[in-house]
């Protein structure tokens, strides 16, 4: 049996899903939003933090490695993209060819990362979650130990309050296994590596909503779902499907 580690590594070793991954998530209204928080979440703590040394880790294609490039080139120093997947470190590559910012790209695994005291901002999303706590805890250690102390990582979190009833009503949409989250649980797993909690940005408010505007407004206008989808996140209040959450190296 493959185990989790290696099943999620298989999965993106494919030329396909390394070319339609941007697109098949995060063209339509609701992945674009969740996209645009992101972005804006690391490029948030880039202006503030002025790190010199930022690494992204399993970046797939580049989706936020493209517009987190923008604009940061003046202060960021030889930045590190470490990815396992061979084809979706080429689209990364092709992507990022359209940026001026020159990333390094390295094939690698996140479970043994090349590095130890080099960075000051380190980033990744859609990997994390994947993972169960033996295996998550192996990750914080490592990323840890590749964070400056004072260092910052940017990782999302799924809320189990919100994202356990949807996956019990449709347990057939959720291909590969993600860690439902609850804060306290989240805070304590990071203080065991040296990581300490910033804070948790919640995103997709009121998710059933936002699925139902995509759903039913976006196949007439985009534009008009995608405004929608932002303004039931931003106002409509209520527990969040996800998080982007920040958290300190001691
Ligand atoms: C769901 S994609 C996420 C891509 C991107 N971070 C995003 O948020 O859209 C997961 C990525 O993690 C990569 N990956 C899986 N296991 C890995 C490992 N052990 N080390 C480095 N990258 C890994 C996969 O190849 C894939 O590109």
């Amino acid at each position: 049996m493959i185990k989790g580690h290696d099943a999620i590594r298989q999965a993106y070793r494919d030329e396909t899903v390394a070319r339609e991954y941007v697109d098949t998530r995060f063209r339509e209204p609701l992945g674009a939003l969740l996209h645009a928080r992101q972005v804006a979440a690391i490029r948030r703590l880039i202006g503030e933090k002025r790190p010199s040394r930022v690494l992204e880790i399993a970046p797939g294609p580049g989706r936020l490695t493209v517009d987190v490039s923008k604009g940061i080139d003046g202060f960021v120093m030889m930045p590190v993209l470490v990815e396992a997947s061979a084809q979706m470190l080429s689209e990364a590559r092709r992507r990022l060819a359209r940026t001026s910012l020159r990333w390094r790209t390295l094939q690698g695994d996140a479970f043994s990362l090349p590095f130890a005291n080099a960075f000051d901002l380190v980033y990744v999303f859609r990997l994390i979650r994947h993972f169960r706590s033996t295996e998550r805890t192996l990750l914080y250690r490592q990323i840890a130990k590749v964070l400056r102390p004072g260092g910052t990582l940017v990782f999302d979190a799924i809320n189990e309050i919100v994202s356990a009833p949807l996956r019990a009503y449709a347990p057939g949409e959720y291909q590969h296994y993600d860690a439902l989250m609850r804060p306290d649980v989240l805070e304590m797993e990071l203080a065991e590596s040296e990581l300490e909690l910033v804070s948790l940005e919640g995103v997709q408010r009121r998710y059933p909503a936002l699925a139902r505007i995509q759903t039913l407004v976006a196949p007439r206008s985009r534009q008009m779902a995608r405004l929608a989808i932002e303004l039931v996140d931003r106002f409509g209040g209520g527990a969040p499907l996800e998080w982007i959450v920040t958290c300190r190296r001691r």
